[in-house]
């Protein structure tokens, strides 16, 4: 990151970008980048830094060519190799499957606009820093890998032949979020989609439409305005319900909006979406939207205000099929039609906002979603830089997601162990999803600890913050074997729901053997089948998203023939094959969901 704030200081401008300022791509006039980039692999950072190691003035993000035959150029987009965008650069070249570094992508772009109009350029996702320049103007920069950020490049643009370079490096860090250790395999690159969008001078640049807090016929929210002319009326209709409202924004553009709705609530057996207008004087944006509420009552999760038992899975965004970063509305497809076969209703994104198109087709599905953001293992929680990153990615995670109905949990971390520094940290975290959105459930996956030989005890110090908690725990994998489950008691020190967000182990697929044989089918589902009669009979446990739905790659995982670079612990393999467990599951599953009243 000191890269970034050296230029941005030698250049007077603000480096970092936080968060969009259009939010909704997917609703607006856009033109996408995606496709195929020119990329230039730079280990030492030579298109950066000198050999002094200072930045240089006329480093590959001016994107020259030599100005006569005597000029000194060493470097050409043009006759590098190429890389897609959406994608990963580790799974698209073998050469590149462990690269950790920076890498240089360029794509030039004529003006696409037919009228006059504001631009921007918005990113889904760049793992994990990106600089951002513009016909050699640098626009920015943004930190963390998994949440959108954009520019506006209104004034920069050229009518034709514009070349945009984009510095990625995913070069772990001790103070980054995540830091140096995790159990997925670091992708690194442009891993979401590229878009140039077209706005009005004065846009609907935010808003935020969904019920209230506990009401389920009254609609709260805001609509932002950005541009010249921020006092406009605005109207905010819903017409599948009759709904039509007009709101006067204020001089800073923006109208809180309140007002009462008669609507089907959305729910994972009826996914009811409306087609919602928002309409200011000089721009209007649609949306698809549900609407429900989410709760807690002792230690029952209340959808709608009914009990609700979290029928779930856990997933990386890793994708099937074909390994790599998933991204696409197919990837996203898939991914969650399993969870349906499987009569799931839930879905635990892991350990990092997964891409836009998973939230969405979870509203579409009728899929419950934990989103979570990587405060993973061994933060350095010491560290105001790291908070900061780590609010960051909280508040971009928040306002892409905020008017998803299927989104029910913010979680703010994964297995963080308990020290002061620690607590001191996540429940500052707790405080800014709180701020930012008050409507959700606030969770995180906490590990529990042994009383005494037979019984496992729940008291991270964090659980009395939150409105759930996430257990992780390995009985009959890391810890003993299956029948282990059998016999073990289990203490909590919260009156709270309990979701247990991880148990499982590791099968290859189509390895078969005895019950007690590790690695083979029989070994997994004999663990699944404990899991769930020991988990049957704990009162607080309201839900489970075992870990994990389809095998990912890891670099922790290197045991020959078995794991070979891949955590096996997926019910399903990372070529669709189903392992036993994944049917224990779908019985325990569909018993469950026979036995929910209608
Ligand atoms: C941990 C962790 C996961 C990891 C899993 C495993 O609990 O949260 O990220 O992949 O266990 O060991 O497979």
């Amino acid at each position: 990151m000191k890269r970034l704030v050296l230029v941005a200081v030698a250049l007077g401008i603000s480096a970092e970008a936080f968060a969009t300022t259009v939010s909704n791509v997917e609703g607006r006039l856009s033109h996408t980048l995606d496709g195929s980039w020119r990329a230039i692999i730079d280990l030492y950072g030579t298109g950066y830094y000198d050999y002094r190691h200072e930045p240089r003035s006329r480093g590959f993000f001016m994107d020259e060519k030599p100005k006569n035959e005597s000029d000194f150029v060493e470097y050409d987009f043009d006759r590098s190799g190429t890389l897609n965008v959406p994608g990963d650069w580790n799974s698209q070249r073998e050469s590149l499957l462990y690269y950790e570094g920076i890498v240089w992508y360029r794509r030039t772009f004529d003006d696409p606009r037919s009228s006059p109009s504001r631009l921007f350029l918005h990113f889904g996702a760049v793992n994990y820093e990106a600089e951002v320049w513009l016909n050699g103007k640098l626009l920015g920069t943004h930190e963390g890998g998994f949440t959108p950020f954009d520019f506006e490049v209104t004034g920069d643009v050229r009518p034709r032949g514009n070349s945009l370079v984009v510095l990625v490096d995913n070069t772990r860090r001790q103070e980054a979020v995540p830091t140096l250790d995790t159990d997925w395999w670091n992708y690194g690159g442009i891993t979401r989609s590229v878009t140039l969008v077209e706005v009005p001078e004065t846009f609907v640049s935010d808003y935020l439409v969904q019920l209230d807090k506990g009401a389920s016929d009254q609609i709260r929210g805001f609509v932002q305005l950005n541009g010249p002319r921020l006092g406009q009326s605005v109207v905010v209709s819903i017409p599948e319900a009759n709904i039509r409202r007009v709101f006067a924004t204020d001089k800073t553009g923006r109208a809180e909006i309140s007002f009462p709705a008669r609507l089907s609530l959305w729910s994972p057996k009826s996914p009811k979406l409306y087609d919602v207008e928002i309409a200011a004087e000089t721009d209007v944006v649609k949306e698809r939207i549900g609407f429900r509420t989410i709760s807690t009552r002792g230690n029952l999760i209340l959808l709608n205000g009914r009990p609700i038992f979290l029928r779930g899975i856990s997933a990386h965004e890793e994708a099937p099929f074909r390994a790599g970063r998933a991204f696409s509305p197919e990837d996203a497809r898939t991914l969650l039609s399993w969870v349906k076969e499987l009569h799931g209703n839930f879905i635990r994104l892991a350990h990092y906002p997964h891409n836009e198109n998973m939230t969405r087709e979870a509203d579409r599905m009728g899929i419950l979603v934990w989103s979570e953001v990587p405060v993973y293992w061994a933060i350095s929680w010491e560290s105001a830089k790291t908070l900061d990153i780590a609010k960051q990615q909280i508040r971009e995670n928040v306002e892409r997601d905020k008017n998803r109905a299927s989104v029910v949990v913010w979680s703010i971390g994964n297995e963080t162990p308990v020290s002061d520094p620690r607590n001191r940290f996540m429940r500052s975290l707790v405080a800014s999803v709180r701020d930012l959105d008050s409507t959700r459930l606030v969770s995180a996956a906490l590990e529990r600890h042994y009383l005494d030989e037979k019984t496992q005890m729940i008291d991270d110090p964090l659980g009395d913050a939150l409105d759930v908690l996430g257990v992780n725990e390995y009985v009959g994998w890391y810890d003993g074997l299956p029948e282990k489950c059998d016999t073990l008691n289990w203490k909590t020190a919260y009156e709270k729901p309990h979701v247990i967000s991880e148990f499982g182990g590791d099968a290859r697929a189509g390895l078969h053997g005895g019950v007690l044989e590790r690695w083979t089918e029989e070994f997994q589902e004999s663990i699944y089948s404990h899991q769930i009669a020991m988990l049957k009979r704990l009162p607080f446990v309201q839900g489970m998203s075992p870990w994990i739905l389809m095998d990912f790659r890891s670099p922790h995982r290197v045991l020959p023939g078995i794991q070979d670079g891949w955590n096996r612990k997926g019910v399903i393999s990372d070529r669709g094959q189903k392992k036993k467990a994944f049917f224990v599951l779908r019985k325990f599953y569909e018993e469950k969901e026979s036995g929910e009243t209608k």
